[in-house]
């Protein structure tokens, strides 16, 4: 992965959550030129010690002139959070970048997946709010990109089984106790609303008149914006599953023109971020940790020539989340 031409001073807003932590694991990783990092995080973690590049950082709360100086800053720890302070770090000149709901469906807000749509920022954007899209809508849309752009989609629908570290550590921590506490009867379950150990909940977020709940909404508004096809028919039905990380997705897609099985796996083969598995499948655990979106099990409708069948993971925390997110970055400063 590219990193950035000059050494940048970046904040982290929700630094010590799952994907705060992924974040800071990438920085490292592809060894980020850092000049300063400001981690924030609620006053229970204020001044816990952070350590990225060489060095320590106190991790601090938000308040007024907290962004003053900062080239970016990435956003992850919840809509109203966003909402309030992603518009003040532009203010004070830097880009923010959004994991949350808050801004993605904005007519002027660009929601970004850079091997999708990434043409719509460059080294001469303006600060300004761009938007991670949600988890799930990322994987969909990588997988589907290189199918839209050479056959052209009619209609998609996706059903996802999604891991419990896309409710962030609360999440994660609820699996692990029910998983040590194995044999209790009766647990006790505060992030999800049933339990989910030895169990699988077809709700995601609220529902709302229609029956759909909110994972199921982002999915279905934000996967036409950033394929740019506004009339893209997308149905998605989401279930919570007992995987600790990565999403799942089994997808349905209509093509608008005829194509063999080979030819178009070698499409999807010959898209960046894409890894295609044809001899075998991917699983959650298998994906955990690596940075592609792995895509198998691609063959044809029975019924419909023209429908294909799929089956694709990727990490959450990595490319639904923090890896798309240094991405964007990359498109800017790199
Ligand atoms: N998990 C995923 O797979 C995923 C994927 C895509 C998008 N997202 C989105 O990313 C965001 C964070 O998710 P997460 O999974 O990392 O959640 P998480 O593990 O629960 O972490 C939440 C973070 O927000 C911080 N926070 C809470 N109140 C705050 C405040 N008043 N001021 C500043 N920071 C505060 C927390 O700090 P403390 O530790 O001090 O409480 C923590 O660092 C959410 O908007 C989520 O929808 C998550």
């Amino acid at each position: 992965m590219k990193t950035w031409k000059k050494p940048l001073k970046v904040g982290l807003v929700g630094a010590t959550g799952v994907v705060g932590e992924t974040f800071i694991n990438l920085l490292e990783e592809y060894t980020y030129p850092i000049e300063e990092f400001r981690p924030f995080a609620s006053q229970n973690s204020e001044g816990i010690k952070l350590f990225l590049a060489g060095k320590e950082w106190a991790v601090q709360i938000l308040k007024p002139g907290c962004f003053d100086g900062l080239d970016m800053v990435f956003f992850s720890s919840g809509d109203d959070i966003s909402k309030e302070w992603a518009p003040q770090a532009v203010k004070a000149g830097a880009f923010a970048i959004d994991n949350s709901n808050a801004f993605r469906m904005e007519k002027e807000t660009a929601l970004l997946v850079p091997e999708v749509n990434g043409h719509l920022i460059n080294s001469s954007s303006r600060p300004q709010v761009i938007a991670n899209p949600n988890c799930s809508t990322i994987q969909l849309t990588v997988a589907l990109k290189p199918l839209f752009d050479h056959y052209g989609i009619e209609d998609v629908t996706v059903a996802t089984y999604q891991a419990v570290s896309g409710a962030g550590l609360p999440g994660y921590e609820e699996l692990l106790t029910q998983t040590k506490n194995f044999e209790t009867p009766d647990h006790v379950s505060k992030t999800f609303p049933k339990q989910i150990l030895f169990n699988c909940i077809p709700q995601i977020g609220s529902f709302d008149d229609q029956g759909f709940c909110s994972e199921e909404s982002k999915i279905m508004n934000e996967t036409p914006k950033i394929l740019g096809d506004q009339n893209l028919k997308v149905s998605a039905f989401t279930v919570r599953i007992p995987a600790l990380n990565s999403h799942s997705e089994a997808v349905w897609v209509t093509l608008k023109k005829d194509v063999s099985r080979e030819v178009l796996l070698k499409t999807m083969d010959e898209f960046p971020g894409l890894a295609m598995m044809d001899q075998d499948y991917p699983t959650p655990l298998e994906v955990s940790g690596q940075d592609p979106v792995f895509v198998g099990r691609v063959h044809q409708d029975c019924h419909n020539p023209r429908r294909w069948l799929m089956w694709v993971v990727s990490d959450n925390l990595k490319k639904g989340a923090a890896l798309n997110g240094l991405q964007i970055a990359n498109l800017i400063f790199s």
